[in-house]
């Protein structure tokens, strides 16, 4: 049986990517530029992606005052209740820039340092994936009810699909094509959505045998890792390692190992 607080922290996850998600889809002005740039000039930040954190912040803390905040764009604080919230309110501020539909938003809740709760919200896709942790990933979407995720029985390697992202850092990104670029005639193909938290749900929903991508922040993959593991993928980073900034991967079982492998061999974690 679902933990009761883990239910009511889903039904306030769901609410606020709601209701951001909504402001998103409908607010977006028509011309809508960029507010403001931040690791390099590519990485952008529009006033949607700020209204759209203090939306998701404000809701939840006024509710729950004691937990703690980690958000993309500033929010951040401690918390004393165990329970920390990582937001990324926005993912895939450049397809939305140019009014590509591949955006999302992305709410995880972690206890004691654990992902227990996680959301993600596509808003053109009318699609929003969640999961608790030990209950299972699932999609609602706008003209069915829910349905249970998995991901897709393994192929062979270079019958997989798989799909990757460039950080936003000249050097990372060079590397990160010379990686593809390797990698590539190894597969059956490579996509690039441009939204971390999408790619993580699509490899949770069957519609890609893989992902990875180097220099991922918390915010950008603490929902989504969540989703693809309850939806029976491995995820991981290096041999060893938990999915974070050096090395994020996910992938259905049997394409997990293969890929791992190759990236390491490839040295997909470099600069
Ligand atoms: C980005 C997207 C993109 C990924 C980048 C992320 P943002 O997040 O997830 O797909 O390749 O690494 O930074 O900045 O649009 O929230
Ligand atoms: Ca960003
Ligand atoms: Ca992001
Ligand atoms: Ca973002």
């Amino acid at each position: 049986m679902t933990d009761p607080l883990h239910s009511d922290l889903l039904a306030l996850a769901q609410e606020a990517a709601r209701r951001a998600g909504t402001l998103l889809r409908d607010g977006r002005p028509a011309d809508l530029a960029v507010a403001k740039t931040k690791s390099s000039p590519i990485d952008v930040v529009t006033e949607m992606d700020i209204a759209a954190e203090k939306l998701i912040t404000d809701l939840i803390a006024g509710d729950r005052p004691d937990d703690g905040f980690l958000g993309e764009e500033g929010a951040s604080s401690e918390g004393t209740s165990g329970i920390r919230w990582v937001v990324d309110p926005l993912d895939g501020t450049v397809n939305y820039l140019y009014g590509l539909p591949t955006w999302s938003v992305s709410i995880a809740a972690e206890q004691d340092g654990e992902r227990v709760v996680a959301v993600v919200a596509a808003p053109m896709r009318g699609e929003t994936y969640h999961a608790v942790r030990g209950a299972g990933a699932w999609a609602t979407g706008a003209w069915e009810g829910e349905r249970r995720l998995a991901c897709r029985p393994a192929p062979p390697l270079d019958q997989a699909l798989v799909s990757t992202g460039f950080n936003y850092v000249t050097e990372v990104r060079t590397h990160q094509a010379e990686v593809a670029h390797r990698l590539i005639p190894l597969l059956r193909d490579i996509r690039r959505g441009g939204s971390a938290a999408v790619d993580l749900c699509d490899v949770a929903a069957g519609r890609l045998d893989g992902y990875y991508e180097r220099g991922l922040h918390p915010w950008d993959l603490a929902a989504g890792d969540l989703i693809a593991r309850e939806a029976g993928a491995r995820t991981g980073g290096r041999p060893g390692e938990r999915p974070g900034h050096d090395l994020t991967i996910a992938a259905t079982p049997g394409v997990f190992e293969p890929l791992q492998q190759h990236l390491e061999a490839l040295g997909a974690w470099h600069d």
